[in-house]
């Protein structure tokens, strides 16, 4: 279904998260009919250009981030005539009343800040004197929001000065993830699992992001933040919070994000043993963390392990178990809900008792998996063994549906929807920076050091031992 006819103002739309994702997920939007004929995107950045150099840099971007198979030239030429420049000076008047002049009436305004967000409050500012932005436009703002509770407060009171919470739309793409909405659907949209989703059924949760990649080419950024600051306090935190919170009473934005909200709120402060860092060292022909980063020392984590409690009734003593890290194995990641044994076994103990285990896969190949009891076939006698009710989205629903739309194509037509269920709201972000602040206090205050693992490994041996002395044991990557 198209969206309604918009003006989509991009902001550093010369800059790397615009090229490898924003204009590539809007010309795939395009394709796909979802962008009405009066729908404009304007670029915006420092470069003095025109509107076919900008032109000729976007088709460039969607040749380089997009598979062929995902690009048509004709397609592409009709896109490229949605697109115009405007050149603005962030920090000046220069480019401003240009903007102005190429914003229309009615139709949807939205405004994407893809920089740094030291830029924010002048680009604000700049969008309020200069009257571009009208009482209903859409600011659109990345991560990283913030590195702590105060920086993270500071923007939004930036943001506050000039616009409302309600348009106000700050992206974590794992939200966007199909699989990851999906864990609603099945939450929410079964009656198989919320009856057993609670400390009484469920053993453990175990959440894993684990990446293949290193860190090389952004080591400025991430050795100042590593593994809690760039994946924990959002994309983890925003995983665990969806497999946790209470129903909402609607499937509507703020009754979501409530629900949300209580979790982190919930959460136990994380005693220091209950956490593990890690930092790859080379190995297998990959580089160490160190080169990557091009430093001599580090204490940044590019691994994190960590046992969390939700301290409320539905999850008393029930662990978390969240990882993640950078140049682990395998590119991976899932939601598994293990359950608890049954109460009593009728079989003999060597018959082999096994528990329900459902995994919900992000990425790669997006889909479900249920473990289930069964007999083993044959004449042996009872012996148990699980097997999978699978549901890989490619099997079942072919792979047309199951080439499904990058997160970022489908956040930006929420924005333009108006619809913000999958953008976090202020309060949330800053719930999160309130618990992990004090843990990265604690590290500093600790002068606590990462542990090594071979790149190309599982992550740390202490990451295992964590588990271990919970006698449980963490899934492969
Ligand atoms: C980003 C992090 O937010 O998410 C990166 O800054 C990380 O370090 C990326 O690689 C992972 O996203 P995805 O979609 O590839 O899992």
């Amino acid at each position: 279904i198209p969206v309604d006819p918009f003006d989509l103002v991009i902001f550093g739309a010369t800059g790397d998260l615009a090229r490898r994702k924003i204009l590539p997920g809007l010309y795939r939007r395009f394709c796909d009919g979802q962008m009405p004929p009066e729908a404009r995107i304007i670029g915006a950045a420092r470069t003095e250009q025109d509107n076919a150099a900008f032109a000729e840099q976007v088709a460039e971007a969607i040749e380089t981030f997009l598979p062929a198979q995902k690009r048509d030239a004709k397609g592409l030429a009709a896109f490229l005539e949605r697109l115009s420049y405007v050149a603005v000076d962030a920090h000046g008047d220069a480019g401003w009343e240009d903007l102005r002049a190429a914003m229309r009436e009615n139709v949807v305004q939205a405004f994407y800040f893809s920089v740094a967000p030291g830029l924010f409050g002048a680009l604000a500012e700049r969008l309020h004197h200069f009257e571009i932005a009208r009482k209903d436009a859409r600011i659109v703002v990345e991560k990283p929001f913030g590195r702590d509770l105060e920086t993270a407060r500071a923007l939004n009171a930036t943001l506050a000065t000039h616009f409302d919470e309600a348009q106000i739309y700050r992206i974590d793409h794992y939200l966007g993830k199909e699989t990851v909405q999906n864990l609603m659907a099945v939450r929410f949209g079964n009656t198989l699992f919320e009856p057993l989703w609670n400390a009484q059924y469920v053993d453990h949760v175990q959440i894993t992001v684990a990446e293949e990649v290193g860190v090389g080419g952004r080591g400025a950024y991430y050795d100042k933040s590593g593994a809690m600051r760039d994946m924990v306090q959002n994309h983890l935190m925003q995983l665990l919070c969806l497999t946790a919170m209470e129903p909402p009473a609607r499937f509507e934005p703020d009754a979501v994000r409530d629900e949300k909200l209580k979790v982190i709120r919930a959460l136990d402060p994380v005693a220091p043993i209950d956490i593990v860092r890690g930092q790859y060292k080379a190995a297998g022909g990959h580089a160490g963390y160190l080169e990557d980063v091009e430093a001599e020392v580090s204490r940044t984590e590019s691994f994190i392990a960590m046992k969390l409690h939700v301290a409320n009734w539905r999850w008393n003593r029930t662990p978390f178990y969240l990882r993640t890290g950078k140049r682990l194995r395998a590119r991976k990641s899932e939601i598994v809900i293990h359950f608890k044994e049954t109460p009593h076994s009728i079989f003999d103990a060597d018959a082999g008792n096994r528990a329900n285990v459902l995994s919900i896969r992000l990425q790669p190949d997006e889909g479900i998996d249920l473990r289930v009891t069964i007999k083993e076939p044959g004449p042996g006698g009872m012996r148990l063994i699980d097997v999978p009710l699978d549901m890989s989205f490619a099997d079942a629903l072919g792979p047309e549906v199951a080439d499904v739309p990058d997160a970022y194509e489908r956040l930006i037509m929420d924005v333009i929807r108006g619809n913000q269920t999958l953008f976090m709201r202020g309060d949330e972000v800053e719930a999160a920076w309130g618990w992990t602040d004090p843990i990265i206090a604690g590290w500093e205050a600790r002068g606590d050091r990462p542990v090594p693992y071979h790149a190309g490994s599982s992550g740390p041996e202490e990451a295992a031992i964590l588990m271990h002395r919970d006698n449980r044991r963490w899934r492969e990557i």
